[in-house]
């Protein structure tokens, strides 16, 4: 028998579990396909981000830090810690519960707003802009109808070509998060936000981690001072990482060669425990039935969407990691958010622009806005502020002066362009920052706004009165 629906969703990660329940809220029949498995075939909603990415990760992130503070940093405390060891079973183990807990929550919810939930793989069998059926294979087996179709079906890992992932001795994220014993010697290729998050946390543990970038320097997409700062840090931390790089071969025996030339153009040869892999992922297409149907994508492979994440079909939306723009779990959920908005007949809008980024390495680093250099190459004339957490009382308190805030302001205007910070707890500070942005505040909105004493919320203040060159603590 057909079931019938106003929306299904197909994937139920943070852009279709969201996309779900507020489609619910907005009384509209609401279905949500996952495929996503336990190892004991048991349903897990809440897709990469909850079961192998942000959440996990955050886990080993805050486990691996503590450790490294009772090893290194508690002593100028006066803490004395004896016998200090390592139970990584524990740890995982830990990880794990966190995980589950997110996965449960899930459940939980789609319970509360009666989403009916199939574990399965989704695909489009035909339709139109009457409506739209829709297949699943797998525990979850039925068939269902809607009017509207959101696809949210995530990305995968990218590969490096001749180095397929094994998960034993060749490492994708979720192969990252679950290596039974330390590695001694890590090897990690991609100095992007996998590479750096988890060759920290194996870092931290007690790996030797040499990271492999192919580009000339780390972080790209952030602000050139920011990242400079960041490569500073990661070196005196012992992460080793080497840009420039060209891997050339992989070879897999009881442990993983890697050669590549460096940067000069000399040959090289790196042997490793284990490899992880983090160039990158692709979109999860496959299993749509995508060309049948005649789904388009895009010249990269994502779906195919206009600003409102319409697709080329009638009634059928995406979002997420799927189509275009950041892979990040926030982005996801607002556009599951604005789709589920406008099948209601609602107005909605994401502003790219205003969707603020965080890495979650030691330390931390998040921004949102334009950089230097973009405003630079664009033109805009700006003004910047900055100022260093080493001026700041509770960083100092908390012993962690690493780092700076740093305000981007219109030069004309004061309107705040940007904001890019690294040092402890960017990933909260940033939010001030996206509300401020949100509300086109300037910078010297911020500047007369009272901040707490003492706070480390007390560097945006001082950043952004150091745009007028008035800092008080500088
Ligand atoms: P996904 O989370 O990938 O979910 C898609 C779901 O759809 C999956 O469950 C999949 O099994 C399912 N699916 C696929 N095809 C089908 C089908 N045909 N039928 C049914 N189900 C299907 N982002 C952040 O913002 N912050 C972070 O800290 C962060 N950390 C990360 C750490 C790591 C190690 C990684 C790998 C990623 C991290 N990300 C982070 C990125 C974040 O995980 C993704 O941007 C986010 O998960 C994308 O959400 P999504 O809903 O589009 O897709
Ligand atoms: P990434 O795009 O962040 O970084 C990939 C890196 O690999 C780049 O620096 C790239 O130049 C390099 N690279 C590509 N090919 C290479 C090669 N052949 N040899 C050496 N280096 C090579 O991708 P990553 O780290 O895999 O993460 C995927 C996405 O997941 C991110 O873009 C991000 O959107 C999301 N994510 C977000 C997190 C967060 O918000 N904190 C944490 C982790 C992931």
């Amino acid at each position: 028998m057909v079931k019938i629906f106003d929306v299904v969703v197909i994937g139920g990660g943070p852009g279709g579990y969201i996309a779900s329940i507020r489609a619910a809220q907005l009384g509209l029949r609401t279905a949500c396909i996952d495929a996503w498995s336990t190892p004991d075939g048991k349903p897990a909603l809440g897709g990469t981000c909850t079961n192998v990415g942000c959440i996990p990760s955050k886990a080993l992130l805050q486990s691996s830090e503590n450790y490294e503070h009772a090893g290194h940093s508690f002593a100028e405390h006066g803490i004395q810690v004896k016998g200090l060891g390592l139970d990584l079973a524990q740890m995982l183990a830990r990880k794990d519960k966190v995980v589950k807990q997110n996965n449960d929550g899930i459940v939980f919810l789609f319970r509360k707003n009666k989403i009916e939930f199939f574990h399965g793989c989704g695909s489009l069998v035909k339709g139109g802009a009457d409506g739209w059926e829709i297949k699943v294979t797998g525990p979850g087996a039925a068939e269902l109808a809607a009017k509207h179709v959101i696809v949210a079906t995530g990305s995968s890992p990218r590969a490096l070509p001749g180095a397929d992932f094994d998960n034993k001795l060749i490492l994708d994220n979720a192969g990252a998060l679950v290596i039974p014993e330390v590695p001694k010697r890590l090897g990690v290729v991609g100095a992007g936000v996998v590479g750096l998050e988890l060759g920290s946390v194996w870092r931290r543990l007690g790996a030797d981690v040499t990271i492999l970038e192919a580009l000339p320097a780390l972080l790209g997409a952030a602000d050139e001072q920011i990242a400079k700062e960041a490569s500073k840090a990661f070196a005196q931390q012992g992460l080793a990482i080497h840009t420039g790089v060209n891997i050339t071969k992989v070879t897999v025996r009881k442990s993983v060669t890697v050669e590549y030339t460096d940067s000069a153009g000399a040959s090289q040869s790196a042997k490793f425990d284990k490899l992880i892999v983090a160039i990158g992922r692709i979109p999860n297409t496959q299993g749509l039935n995508h060309e049948a149907v005649g789904l388009k994508l895009d010249e990269r492979g994502f779906i195919a969407v206009d600003d409102d994440c319409r697709t080329s079909l009638p009634n059928v939306w995406a979002i997420g990691d799927v189509v275009r723009g950041p892979m990040l779990a926030h982005k996801a959920e607002e556009e599951g958010v604005a789709v589920a908005e406008r099948i209601a007949g609602n107005h909605s809008h994401v502003d790219f622009n205003t969707v603020p980024w965080v890495i979650y390495t030691g330390p931390e680093i998040a921004w949102v806005g334009k950089t230097e250099q973009q405003l630079k190459a664009a033109g805009i004339d700006y003004r910047a502020g900055t100022f260093p957490f080493m001026a700041n009382g509770r960083a100092r308190a908390l012993g962690d002066t690493t780092g700076m805030v740093k305000f981007l302001a219109d030069a004309r205007t004061d309107r705040i362009l940007g904001v890019h910070i690294i040092g402890p707890m960017a990933s909260e500070l940033i939010a001030e920052a996206v509300v401020a942005m949100e509300f086109s505040a300037s910078a010297e909105d911020i500047a007369l706004i009272c901040h707490a004493h003492p706070t480390l919320s007390e560097a945006m203040k001082e950043a952004a009165l150091a745009v007028d060159k008035r800092a008080l603590n500088l």
